[in-house]
């Protein structure tokens, strides 16, 4: 499929280029944004799987910049519809003209950010980037190391100066084979909240891309023995056709007695004490209408008098403007319309070394060698 082809095709991939993400993702972390205001406070954030970096320019424009995008930019959107169906109110800051001032750039103090991922990524002013492997066990310390290098203490099992946000959009090569692609995400995400349970403080947010397979269910239940409040949310931008789905995980509160192991990281045989104070809250269906308009439905929990069999769902959001582009539909594009090449190429394809030899080998039907 050609550039043109896919711009057509893919609305998002064609934006991205057009605003400068290397990847079309960077559209789901600011979507995801505009409903959970993920960056409210935060100043610390580690990003798991991170090639080639729309993610991490995400975090660079919004804590090292200070532009005002995703929440921010939602934010002064209904501000202005308010004011053109209120009118202007005292609290609107405008200029003589009637115009809404212009938003400073609000840079943040202290601000720490370290990217991890297999492949490497082009640098990115401001962020701390490692070549590792979040599966493997030797990739906690690095972590550590590259959080607090100055404080840095091999024997110690989790951040000294811990993270407040905690974000992974792992995915593996996908091969076709559905319960092989589901079980290997499965894998990555309990990688990502292995590490995230030694670098989060209290508090603390976990969000992290997953394929919603046959036993999802069992997975929200774990991750809410670890957090508060644990929903799922589907931005606009994330194909509506794909199980892939992120779980937003808020109030990071571990059981007490938890400690993260590096010698036994969860999800390989490690127990959770039970806690009771975190047992699964029976609640009632209710609805409720929010400040912004939406009305948030509540189900309630399924079973009645069985507390030991109570299954928790987790709530479901579809994130991001709903007049913003269909992820799965295509676009007429104008026919004079420049097709631009992509922000970052990736720096070491898996896939570039078989080109390689498929060209010492003269090319795809042998055509092409030399002679
Ligand atoms: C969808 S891409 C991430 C896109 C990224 N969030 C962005 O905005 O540019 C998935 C990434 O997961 C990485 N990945 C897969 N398995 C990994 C592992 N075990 N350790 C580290 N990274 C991994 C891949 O190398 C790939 O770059």
């Amino acid at each position: 499929m050609g550039k043109s082809s896919k711009d057509k095709r893919d609305a998002y991939y064609r934006l991205a280029k057009e605003q400068g993400w290397r990847a079309r993702s960077a559209f789901k972390l600011l979507q995801l944004d505009e409903e959970f205001n993920l960056f409210e406070g935060v100043t610390r954030v580690v990003d798991l799987c991170a090639a080639p970096g729309s993610w991490s320019q995400v975090l660079s424009r919004i804590l090292i910049k200070g532009e005002s995008i995703g929440r921010a930019a939602w934010d002064s959107r209904q501000a202005k519809d308010r004011l053109i169906i209120d009118g202007p109110s005292i609290e609107d800051p405008q200029q003589p003209d009637g115009e809404p001032i212009k938003e400073e750039l609000k840079p943040r103090a202290g601000v720490k950010i370290v990217a991890i991922d297999l492949q490497p990524m082009s640098p990115l002013e401001g962020i701390t980037t490692l070549k590792a492997d979040i599966t493997h066990p030797s990739t906690v310390p690095l972590l550590l190391k590259a959080l607090d290098p100055d404080t840095f203490d091999p024997s110690m099992t989790s951040a000294s100066h811990p993270v407040d946000l905690v974000i992974s959009d792992g995915a593996p090569d996908v091969t076709g084979l559905h319960d092989l692609d589901i079980y290997v995400q499965s894998q990555l995400l309990w990688a990502a909240l292995n590490l995230a349970l030694c670098v989060l403080k209290p508090g603390g947010k976990f969000v992290a891309k997953i394929f919603r397979g046959k036993d999802v269910d069992l997975l929200y239940a774990q991750l809410r023995l670890v957090f508060e409040k644990v929903r799922v949310a589907k931005p606009r931008s994330s194909r509506a056709s794909s199980i892939e789905a992120f779980v937003v995980c808020e109030g990071f509160s571990p059981p007490n007695g938890f400690r993260a192991s590096l010698d036994n990281p969860l999800g390989a045989g490690t127990k959770l004490p039970p806690n009771p104070e975190l047992k699964v809250e029976k609640t009632k269906p209710s609805r409720r209408l929010r400040e912004d308009g939406i009305t948030e439905l509540e189900l309630g929990s399924e079973s009645e008098g069985d507390e030991e069999n109570v299954r928790w769902i987790a709530p479901f959001l579809a994130c991001g403007d709903l007049s913003a582009y269909d992820a799965d539909a295509s676009y007429h594009l104008p026919k004079d319309r420049q097709s631009l090449d992509p922000v970052q190429p990736p720096t070491a394809p898996p896939y570039k070394r078989a080109l390689e030899m498929r060209k010492a080998a003269g090319g795809a039907y042998g055509k092409t060698r030399k002679t």
